[in-house]
């Protein structure tokens, strides 16, 4: 593997492998420290970040290596029309590694084209999120022991959610994953998740916009945010966004061992009171978020300890 542009670009073996690195780097920071000196990583963000790319910068650093790049468009020669692909083929020639958002759709693809360095979709518009999978599963392996036998629910704006898309494709592959999609009408999953992943393996699903009536069933709760910058009109976002708010009374029917999960940014949709409730997961995702893109750019540059 060169690139990662989407999660199915990993075998489920080369994701184990990744969250073995991730949690021996968790346990043994040290001898890691120096394995990227002279490495160089460059995070061009086309689209606003904080987790992806500060924790991509801080995995470098922590790697012994050092970060290169820009956080938004307009601070690039973008702003002044040129191209993603010539951006990205002169970067190539400074940078080892590449860790890439845009806004469009297949854009990091394409750059991976005019580059021999290794590239990594950041996030591409409402299609694929990568590395924030690879931080939910290693969150829910650190959390549960496992990734199989569970009922996961998603919750919100399952439309536009590119991380839902990526962690649904992911959790596929392992045995006896259900899932309970709750979102309003207008932001179902689409079509082709269900069709190309939940109806081609037969896995279960329900679809309900009643938030409170399969909450005991579920062993992870994945919250998310309703995706202003992916609407059309500001009055469907205004009506949609408050559909879901997770609160503590919401919670006291939910399992024991449940796992609250959300990729972050949140807005309003999990109240600062549920924070405290050790099912909370979400800042422990933020956390492990760096230590698998250390393991990941590891893999990319194909170093070992
Ligand atoms: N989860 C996530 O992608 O967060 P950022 O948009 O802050 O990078």
């Amino acid at each position: 593997m060169k690139h990662l542009m989407d999660i199915t670009d990993l075998t489920t073996m080369q994701i184990d492998e990744l969250i073995m690195t991730a949690n021996d780097i968790i346990v043994n920071p040290m001898k890691y420290q120096d394995i990227c000196i002279r490495k160089k990583l460059a995070t061009l963000f086309f689209e606003p970040s904080t987790r992806t790319r500060l924790s991509f910068e801080a995995a470098m650093i922590e790697l012994g290596g050092s970060v290169l790049g820009f956080s938004t468009s307009d601070s690039s020669s973008s702003a002044k029309g040129e191209s993603v692909t010539d951006t990205v083929q002169t970067v190539g020639y400074y940078a080892d590694i590449i860790a890439m958002r845009h806004p469009k759709e297949g854009a990091p693809l394409a750059a991976s084209k005019r580059t021999t360095v290794p590239i990594i979709n950041a996030g591409d518009g409402g299609h694929s999120h990568p590395t924030q999978t690879l931080a939910d599963l290693l969150t829910i392996q650190r959390e549960k022991g496992r990734l199989s036998n569970m009922t996961v629910g998603f919750c919100g704006d399952l439309k536009f959610g590119r991380t839902v898309h990526s962690l649904i494709n992911a959790l596929s592959r392992y045995e006896g994953i259900e899932y309970v999609f709750i979102s309003p009408k207008e932001l179902v999953i689409p079509d082709y998740v269900k069709a190309n992943i939940l109806d081609r393996n037969n896995i279960r699903y329900i679809e309900t916009a009643n938030m409170d009536e399969y909450m005991p069933k579920l062993d992870i709760l994945y919250m998310t945010r309703v995706q202003r910058e992916r609407f059309f009109n500001e009055a469907d976002y205004v009506r949609l966004k408050d559909s879901y708010i997770l609160t503590p009374d919401r919670l006291i029917c939910a399992k024991k061992d449940l796992s609250i999960m959300h990729p972050l940014p949140r807005v309003n949709e999990i109240s600062v009171k549920v924070d405290d409730d050790p099912r909370a997961c979400y800042f422990k995702q933020v956390n492990n978020g760096k230590y698998i893109r250390m393991a990941l750019i590891l893999m990319l540059l194909d170093i070992s300890v």
